[in-house]
């Protein structure tokens, strides 16, 4: 087992490269298994759930492979269409295959995906868009399987709600159905777009992505690819909040600060300075943040669920109260014991969490129960007056790409030991 060990206090101030996006790059992997095609994917980052989702694209008998940031994919010669449960439980986005392996195949069998506990996260929007194109769905001993015994076809598909996963679903198989597909209340986030970009660049044509309504027009064929992930802007909040935790300057380089307006508002009511200039991003954090506006949770372009965790660590060094409002995921306040035990005040009362700022944190002995979550605890612990472990970061080892390498670049002195109990 591994944790990572932290001695707080030190201000993060320095330059960084944002790391490519995890959330766009297991779609955008799972879309080459559909093209039959060979794509070359750069900045795509090195992560625990980007090597599960090699792993599924080698199962099904594509060939994929890293060398440093970029990675191969050749899916000429796939011959299986079903996903083992051990893979599948690897991740949550698994579940991104089931469209890739239906566009592909016209059938596809896996069992319920792992991932993150932040919640139920049913599959019921995926399952009922695919049922749209011409899928059948039958569950058999706890696995799914599905089949297009009539092809697939295009049709309009109104969403009850904007679901990154289920949009992205509906992309991979409605791009092989023959016929036009209309998704309306589609996911408006950033990774929708480059997923639509990727699969453009391939010969798809897909219109309207990063708006509610996304087309699909159907094309003769697929071609070889070349692509940029976009840089990941849940990882690049992250950082800037851990420079504002510990009163640091930081300069991020492929910030894609476009991506950021969510959560910009934020660090500028807590009063760190921010300058934007083309693709770098500054920030200059304040002597002490100060409370912000309340936060509520939403779909893109709201506030990323996915930032909530930071964002309050923020809010919990703050001068003032704040109040937060998680409505996307119903388990996601798992970091807010831990941080008590540091020292933050904070209560929650079904989805609202109140966040009285303390001046200070003290460490302590803290476990992650899920991705983001156990990034925040790091960000505590970063801003923690002494010594802050942090257990269970397999779950940080998911999304963040050589996240103690990068903040102990920045002046942070944290690092990985491992030991015989979590
Ligand atoms: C994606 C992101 C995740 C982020 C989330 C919301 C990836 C790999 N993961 O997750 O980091 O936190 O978007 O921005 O991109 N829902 C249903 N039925 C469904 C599908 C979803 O009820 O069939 C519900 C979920 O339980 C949840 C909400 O819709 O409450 C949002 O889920 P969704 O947008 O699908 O998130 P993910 O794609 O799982």
């Amino acid at each position: 087992m591994e944790r990572l060990r932290i001695q707080g206090g030190r201000p993060l101030c320095g330059e960084l490269q944002v790391q490519g996006s995890k959330n766009s790059a297991l779609p955008i992997l799972a879309a080459c298994a559909v093209t039959g095609r060979t794509a070359i994917l750069h900045h795509c980052p090195e992560l625990r759930d980007t090597a599960a989702a090699m792993r599924i694209l080698r199962w099904i008998g594509c060939e994929a492979r890293r060398e440093g940031d970029t990675v191969f994919v050749c899916s000429q010669t796939p011959h299986r269409f079903d996903i083992p449960e051990t893979l599948m439980r690897e991740m949550r986005s698994s579940i991104i295959f089931l469209g890739a392996l239906l566009g592909r195949f016209g059938k596809a069998e896996l069992s319920a995906p792992g991932g993150c506990a932040i919640g139920l996260r049913p599959i019921d929007l995926h399952l009922s868009a695919l049922e749209a194109l011409g899928v059948h769905t039958a569950e058999i001993g706890g696995r799914l399987c599905c089949t297009a015994p009539q092809g697939l076809h295009g049709a309009g598909i109104t969403l009850a709600f904007p679901s990154v996963g289920a949009t992205e679903n509906i992309l991979l198989c409605a791009v092989c159905a023959a016929g036009e597909t209309v998704i309306r209340n589609a996911a408006r986030e950033p990774e929708i777009s480059d997923l639509a970009a990727f699969l453009n660049g391939s010969g798809a044509r897909i219109e309207g992505a990063g708006t509610d309504t996304i087309t699909v027009i159907p094309q003769p064929e697929f071609r070889n690819s070349e692509f940029d992930i976009m840089p990941d802007r849940i990882m690049a909040a992250t950082y800037m909040a851990a420079s504002a935790v510990t009163g640091g300057e930081l300069l991020l380089h492929r910030a894609a600060p476009q991506h950021l307006l969510p959560v910009l508002p934020l660090f500028e009511q807590a009063g760190c300075y921010i300058r934007i200039q083309k693709d770098t991003l500054r920030l200059r954090a304040p002597q002490r943040l100060q409370r912000v506006r309340p936060v509520r949770t939403m779909p893109y372009p709201g506030f990323p669920t996915d930032f909530q965790a930071s964002a309050m660590v923020m809010a919990a060094l703050a001068h003032g109260t704040s109040v937060f409002l998680e409505t996307i995921f119903e388990c996601r306040y798992k970091h807010v014991p831990e941080l008590v035990r540091m020292g933050a005040h904070i209560t929650v009362q079904n989805n609202v969490a109140v966040v009285e700022g303390v001046p200070q944190l003290h460490g302590a002995s803290v476990q992650a129960a899920d991705l983001r979550g156990g990034a925040a605890l790091v960000t505590a612990g970063l801003a923690a007056e002494g010594e802050t472990t942090v257990s269970c970061i397999g779950h940080i080892d998911r999304g963040c790409e050589r996240f103690e390498q990068n903040l102990a670049s920045l002046g942070a002195e944290i690092y990985r030991e491992h030991t015989d109990v979590e």
